[in-house]
């Protein structure tokens, strides 16, 4: 058994399901169902004793010690966040919770499993954290894509709790012995990605005739990547990593979030024209720019191609196709994760940024 942490969310659901489906084993899913976890994604697995689901946070040190006693994971994938930059400007102190704190709580609950395993179990034990291409900062046009050299340089706080929380899992492998393993990802997208980001927000918002919202001049930069993709590269580092490495994970698929806007809007007046026959681009609007907006991410992935020879599968083309579609064929997915919460912060983001 592998014990998934934040296996309610939008990455999460996506590795759990393909995780289950390629024949990985059980899975212990431990999440708190914040607004942005969603049983709902995992019906597929309900009644499956593959699933086991446990609703609670990474925080809670009693709790994360009896699951771990109890069923002695070969491995921890450590999904859980407060994964919203807008939301960590409005109100970071969940981040801190969550991202710093909480990973540190857990961490110290896995340190004193792992310690108490012995031979085969002991070695072949890994603490795999989920992390953000976000922690490195921004790039201005002409600099080269990140690697796993580049300085950290968070610039929200969503990225310096990520950033803080990778540091832990850092020291963890030096000081303790724990053997980690840290994916830093860029900007992923696909089926379950909650509709307070860029690209389902776009669908979501296109589909019901509300204004397409973009941030400042729409020419910041973000490398995109198909959820599965994401999925494959962290099984992929799971079985091959080395302990105590970092692998960067991208599509080689850098857009300005205009193009993706575009795109959506292109893609729509094809699957699902509207009423009136004209394009879901004339309901582009430019609002106010997110706070110390960064400019510019791009993920130099040669690395884990090289060592481990992950590659991903879509393009951005058929990635954003298929999610579209995903997104036309679950309006009643939407439908339900609109919840009263949900409404409140579009209220709330949305009237400061007009
Ligand atoms: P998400 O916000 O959709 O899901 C987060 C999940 O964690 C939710 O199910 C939530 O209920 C759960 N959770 C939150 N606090 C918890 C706590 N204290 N204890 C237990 N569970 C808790 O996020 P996501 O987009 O799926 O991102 C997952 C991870 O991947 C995060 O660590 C994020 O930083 C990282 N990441 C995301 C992206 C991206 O583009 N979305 C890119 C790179 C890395
Ligand atoms: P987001 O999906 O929030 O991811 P991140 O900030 O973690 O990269 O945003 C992606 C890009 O889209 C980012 O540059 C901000 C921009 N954006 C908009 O222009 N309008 C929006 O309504 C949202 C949510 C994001």
């Amino acid at each position: 058994m592998i014990l998934v942490s934040g296996g309610a969310g939008f990455i999460g659901s996506n590795f759990v399901l393909d995780w289950i489906a390629a024949g990985g084993g059980p899975v212990l899913n431990l999440d708190k169902l914040t607004y942005a976890g969603n049983l709902e994604n995992l019906r597929s697995l309900q009644g499956d004793a593959r699933h086991v689901f446990v609703q609670g946070d990474i925080g809670d040190q009693k709790l994360v010690g009896e699951l771990l006693a109890r069923h002695q994971p070969r491995a921890v994938v450590n999904f859980a966040a407060e994964s919203h930059v807008d939301r960590s400007i409005h109100a970071p102190g969940t981040f801190i919770e969550t991202n710093v704190v909480g990973t540190f709580r857990l961490l110290e609950e896995v340190r004193a499993y792992w310690s108490g395993l012995e031979g085969a179990a002991k070695q072949d034990f890994r603490f795999l954290h989920v992390s953000t291409d976000e922690v490195y900062g921004s790039l201005s046009a002409a600099d080269p894509a990140f690697t796993e050299q580049n300085k950290y340089e968070p610039n929200s706080p969503y990225s310096a709790s990520k950033a803080a929380s990778d540091h832990l899992v850092r020291a963890y492998h030096h000081t303790y012995g724990l053997p980690v393993l840290t994916t830093n990802c860029s900007n992923n997208y696909g089926p379950y990605h909650f509709p307070e980001k860029l690209i389902p927000l776009m669908i979501v918002n296109a589909l019901a005739g509300k204004p397409l919202p973009v941030y400042g001049d729409g020419q910041q930069i973000r490398d995109w990547l198909y959820v599965g993709d994401h999925c494959s590269a962290i099984r992929r580092v799971l079985q091959a990593g080395r302990v105590g490495e970092v692998y960067n994970v991208g599509g080689w698929n850098e857009k300005p979030n205009i193009e993706i806007v575009q795109t959506i809007c292109g893609l729509l007046d094809q699957l699902q024209p509207r009423a009136d026959g004209a394009s879901y681009a004339g309901q582009i609007t430019y609002v106010k720019d997110r706070p110390g907006h960064d400019r510019r991410y791009a993920i130099d992935a040669r690395k884990i191609e090289r060592e481990l020879g992950w590659k991903p599968q879509e393009t951005f083309d058929t990635g954003i196709r298929k999610t579209v579609q995903w997104y036309l064929a679950h309006g009643d997915w939407v439908q339900r994760v609109q919840s009263g919460a949900y409404r409140e912060w579009i209220a709330t983001q949305y009237a400061q940024a007009a």
